[in-house]
């Protein structure tokens, strides 16, 4: 069915239709839809444009096809051009002439732009709720292992020791950036469009501002052509879930990584994963692998996006049809991993032992061996150097820095006494680094503390 029939003598072929139409992926914005009629049929009627009485009746007939769609008594028509002309198609059967004076100053240009920003103000508010509760399960996790002791890596070779509760709150501080860049666009998607008309706003003395108001906006758009064809907002929420999923895949990465016999830092509960067909030992991390290939599908939404807007001339045009599939993906994508992720890394069991005997190879501290003789007033570098000898001592006899005997250290420098081996001590490696940002027990509980402030009092 279409709402522009008058102009044509032929009706569109079944292929052209099918091809033309959007109802199978923007019916999902049936209640948006129905809301802004509803606050644009309130305000018709307040400015005297139809009469009050049939924006009344526009109003409950609205209302009533919202509770009969939710219900399930009313089922969206396929063959229906998109949800706009559904529902006003509806309304129409039902309120007969009445229902016809709904699209009275309105374009679908402007009533698309509308529901779209009202749907994913709303899919905002769940992924960063899904969000939090990710947050709270990092901060928990981390406070439980404020003092476990794990290898730090760079280049993916053991480096430095640090806590794996300081490990787990990097990615702390990465979602809550990501909650920030969320409400940081949803604050820029709270702009009102309808109103712009099909692409030359309107004669009629409209008032913006109550439609604004009715509808919870902050602002009013205030350029008509912009109003129909600004689509930055879906460009910059697929950009934010793009961010979501890189450190969802990272973390995925990592948490395979350290599930792998090679590693064996944790074990993922049975119930996130999954065996082999033929292979009857192997347990494998699926969940995680799925969230980092999952990953690649969120990015070419955004690639998608950014190369249909790229070239379309002011103002709508009907390429802009196309946003709606990719930014649902997006959005359906970052709420279902974020759903598999949190409780899977919830009931992962911890294997600290396997860590501390991973730190206590590698020569992870030998910086602080360097440290150690720095602190007793040996510059740096000459530091740096005979702790490197040192090592390749080490190496040499098949000992590790706890292992070589006091006499071999003063062979390579004089100044080594019997407190080196406290001071290389892995715990004391990693519970002494108290730098702010550090990863001592004290800052792990103090910014496990800090970000579950922010998530409480919705301070991002
Ligand atoms: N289904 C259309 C879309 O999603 C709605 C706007 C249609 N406007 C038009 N002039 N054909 O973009």
């Amino acid at each position: 069915m279409q709402l522009w029939k008058g102009r044509f003598q032929k009706a569109l072929s079944k292929t052209t239709n099918d091809f033309n139409s959007s109802i199978s992926f923007d019916s999902r914005m049936y209640r948006e839809d129905i809301e802004g009629s509803i606050a644009h049929s309130k305000m018709l009627g307040e400015c005297g444009i139809i009469s009050k009485e049939d924006a009344a009746a526009i109003g409950e007939g609205l209302r009533g096809i919202l509770a009969d769609l939710d219900s399930g008594k009313l089922t969206i028509d396929p063959e229906a051009e998109d949800i706009h002309t559904f529902v006003e198609g509806e309304l129409t059967s039902r309120l007969g002439d009445t229902g016809k004076r709904l699209h009275t100053a309105r374009s679908r240009n402007d009533q698309v732009a509308v529901d779209l920003r009202l749907y994913l103000r709303n899919q905002i508010k769940e992924i960063s709720g899904l969000t939090e509760e990710l947050l709270k399960v990092i901060c928990k996790k981390a406070e439980e292992h404020a003092e476990t002791i794990m290898p730090g890596y760079t280049h993916l070779q053991r480096a430095q020791p640090i806590t794996f509760g300081h490990h787990l709150l990097a990615y702390g501080e990465m979602f809550l950036r990501d909650l920030k860049r969320l409400s940081d666009c949803s604050e820029r998607m709270d702009v009102m469009p309808l109103g712009s008309g099909a692409l030359a706003g309107t004669t009629y003395p409209i008032d913006r501002r109550l439609t604004a108001d009715l509808l919870s906006f902050e602002s009013v758009s205030e350029n008509s052509l912009d109003g129909v064809s600004d689509r930055d907002y879906c460009i910059e929420l697929a950009s934010a879930l793009s961010i979501i999923m890189m450190h969802l895949s990272r973390f995925s990465e990592e948490i395979i990584l350290w599930c792998s016999h090679e590693f064996k830092f944790i074990e993922l509960d049975d119930a996130f994963s999954t065996g082999s067909s033929i292979m009857p030992q192997k347990k494998n991390p699926d969940i995680a692998e799925l969230v980092r290939g999952k990953t690649g599908r969120v990015y070419g939404d955004l690639m998608g996006l950014l190369t249909v807007m790229k070239g379309i001339p002011l103002a709508y045009n009907k390429d802009m049809q196309e946003d709606k599939e990719a930014i649902f993906d997006a959005v359906d994508t970052v709420k279902m991993c974020l759903t598999a992720f949190t409780p899977m890394l919830d009931t992962m069991t911890v294997l600290p032992q396997n860590m501390r005997n991973a730190a206590a190879g590698g020569f992870i501290n030998a910086t602080d061996c360097a440290d150690y003789l720095t602190k007793k007033g040996l510059p740096f570098r000459d530091a740096y150097k005979a702790t490197g000898e040192i090592v390749a001592l080490c190496i040499e006899k098949g000992l590790t820095l706890e292992t070589l005997p006091l006499d071999e250290y003063k062979k390579v420098c004089d100044i080594f006494d019997e407190g080196v081996y406290e001071a290389i001590g892995l715990e004391r490696c990693a519970y002494e680094r108290r730098s702010q940002g550090g990863p001592c027990p004290d800052n792990v509980r103090k910014n496990a503390d800090r970000l579950k402030t922010i998530i409480e009092n919705k301070l991002y």
